[in-house]
């Protein structure tokens, strides 16, 4: 596996597999990776023959305060399991090499609507963060396919619909959330959660379960959505939402619609903990 960090190795990797007819699948992570990263990759490399991955803890999506400064950065185990894993090219832009200007002279893209509620209500720029970078990168990686995980369904959506409102000739795959055995999202923010903390964290997703069991037998949405977050404050969780929404737009449910899907996020200590189902109402 190859590792590139300057932007002229890269173009001229990515011309020559394109000049050579190479498909390429892409995968942008920000390190510290887990086995549902692996299993992006390996989606990536079902895709198409060459797979790329990025590593960059993107500063752009962090707000003050946040844990910019702090975000585990693991390059030398990433860069190995990604060998293991089958990658064809990793690549590790700089923080000046993305953002050459500074970041508050870097042109931004701005999804409306979907970026400014739920997490992006809680976590103002973040989603104008994600969407610029990930349309950097998809303009320096020309990937005919790119490879995010479901469990940041909201960021799957945003990326989505920036991809399509912007033409950008790049198939969006999600895939799966993987789990721990006791149904906890895999995420590098667990590494954030105590022992005690760690024994609490899997509450989120048996509440986001029973709550699509209600759904399912055709009880009320907003019962099932305060019963929730009762039962994660029980819990010791801190729930910033715990909401039912469309799947296609995160709009309110209306009643026809039976594509649904369940999103929580929760602070436990210093880890915001987020996780979704999708679930269809039949009744
Ligand atoms: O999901 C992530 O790791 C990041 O938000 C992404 C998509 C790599 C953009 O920085």
């Amino acid at each position: 596996m190859e590792q590139i960090s300057d932007t002229p190795a890269l173009r001229s990797r990515i011309a020559e597999w394109r000049g050579a007819g190479e498909r390429i699948a892409f995968v942008p992570t920000m390190g510290n990776l887990h086995a549902g990263h692996l299993r992006l990759v390996q989606r990536g490399r079902e895709l198409a023959p060459r797979c790329v991955v990025s590593i960059f803890v993107n500063p752009l999506q962090f707000g003050e305060g946040e844990d910019f400064g702090a975000y585990p950065r693991t390059l030398a185990a990433d860069a190995e399991a990604l060998r293991q894993a089958g990658a064809d090219l990793l690549y590790t832009p700089t923080v000046e090499g993305l953002y050459p200007r500074g970041q508050a002279a870097q042109t931004r893209v701005e999804v409306p609507g979907l970026s400014d509620i739920l997490c992006g209500a809680s976590r103002p720029g973040h989603f104008v963060g994600v969407a610029t970078v990930v349309c950097k990168l998809f303009n320096l990686v020309q990937p005919d396919v790119a490879v995010f995980g479901e469990k940041d369904y909201q960021q799957l959506l945003v990326i989505r619909r920036m991809t399509e409102d912007l033409c950008l000739p790049v198939e969006i795959v999600g895939v799966e959330t993987v789990r721990e055995p006791d149904g906890l999202a895999l995420s590098s923010r667990n590494g954030y959660l105590t022992a005690d903390e760690r024994r609490a964290a899997p509450r989120l997703y048996q509440v986001l379960r029973e709550v699509a069991e209600g759904l399912e037998r055709g009880a009320p949405i907003s019962q099932l959505e305060s019963s929730g977050k009762a039962a994660l404050e029980a819990a010791g969780l801190a729930p910033d939402y715990l909401t039912v929404r469309r799947a296609s737009d995160l709009a309110t449910p209306a009643s026809g619609d039976e594509a649904l899907v369940v999103l929580g996020a929760a602070w436990l200590g210093k880890a915001r903990l987020i996780d979704n189902l999708q679930v269809r109402r039949t009744c």
